[in-house]
């Protein structure tokens, strides 16, 4: 009778196991603000309701939508009441759901130690750095326009984040580590447009400390495009590199794609970095199971898939 049930018991196992594959869903949107004239939110809302239900379509239980990851510029004038009650209100259904934001440059007001009092910090009730744990993904939140500058009064804010994000990624190895912050290390956007190029602060004082603990994927914004890049490890491709997103397509106006070689993202040594660049409005669907993230890029409305990788973590 035991070994009737124990067999039972192994056939529902497998049938189970090999019938359902599970995965964490979460979206990855950024720079959804929309500025000409007044703030307003309309393409934003249909580019986030787009995502919502593009994850409801295509992902079967038990795989269900974790959170949303946003990558910052939610408003064009962080001191502006209004632009933050557009936001909200255009993203009332993903506020349905865990959102995870990082700091843009649009959504910083003047320097202000008691950041409490920030539309940011009323919208989503989180501080400026920031981790936390969603099933498989350890998920680190930094603000890349503290610059350590010894003239800035934000310099000592940066130093705290600094050793706050070394010390949160030295307690949490083990998952996947995933690192938001808004403006993107490494991009094809050329470097003399007025601070949209590669972000070179973030690249040589936090890059390398991402590389010394093992962190999976960067995720950014701040450039209205998509982009990726290979797998990064000291400035040239490598297995072991990290891959970087920038996910610029939330509602903002879009930039022209790097289309030509000498155009794209390169190393030292000339060799082309970028991986895929797309000028489209886009959401991310990042999918976890226990050692895998595919990575989907899908362009809102016409659901044509921009680009799809995968992340693996022995
Ligand atoms: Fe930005
Ligand atoms: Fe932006």
């Amino acid at each position: 009778m035991k070994k009737s049930l124990f067999c039972l018991f192994g056939i529902f196992f497998l049938f189970f196991h090999f019938s359902y594959s599970w995965s964490d869903e979460l979206i990855l949107v950024g720079d959804c603000r929309q500025a000409s004239g007044n703030e307003n939110h309309v393409l934003a809302e249909k580019i986030i309701n787009d995502a919502i239900q593009y994850v409801q379509d295509n992902s079967q239980p038990p795989s269900e939508l974790q959170g949303i990851i946003l990558t910052g510029d939610y408003v064009s004038r962080g001191k502006d009441p209004a632009g933050w009650e557009s936001f909200r209100s255009a993203y009332s259904a993903a506020f349905e759901y865990p959102l995870y934001p990082c700091l843009g440059n649009h959504d910083t007001e003047v320097f202000d130690l008691a950041y409490k009092r920030w539309n940011y910090y009323e919208t989503f009730q989180k501080p400026r750095w920031y981790s936390v744990d969603i099933g498989n993904v350890h998920l680190i939140s930094l603000d890349s326009d503290l610059s350590w500058n010894p003239l800035s009064p934000e310099l000592l804010l940066e130093i705290m984040q600094y050793h706050w994000f070394k010390k949160d990624l030295r307690r949490n190895a083990g998952k996947f580590n995933i690192v938001i912050w808004h403006e993107p290390a490494y991009s094809s956007h050329p470097a003399e447009s007025k601070g949209h190029g590669s972000n070179l602060f973030m690249r040589h004082r936090y890059v390398p400390v991402c590389e010394a603990f093992g962190v999976d994927l960067v995720l950014c914004g701040h450039n209205h495009w998509y982009e990726r890049t290979l797998p990064i490890k000291n400035g040239i491709v490598s297995d072991e590199g990290i891959t970087y997103i920038t996910a610029g397509g939330g509602g903002a106006n879009l930039y022209p794609a790097a289309v030509e070689q000498q155009d794209k993202l390169k190393d030292k040594d000339g060799n082309i970095l970028s991986a895929a660049n797309a000028s489209a409005y886009h959401f991310c669907v990042l999918s976890v199971s226990d050692n895998t993230i595919t990575i989907k890029a899908v362009q809102y409305q016409t659901h044509e898939i921009l680009d799809s990788f995968e992340v693996q973590k022995n």
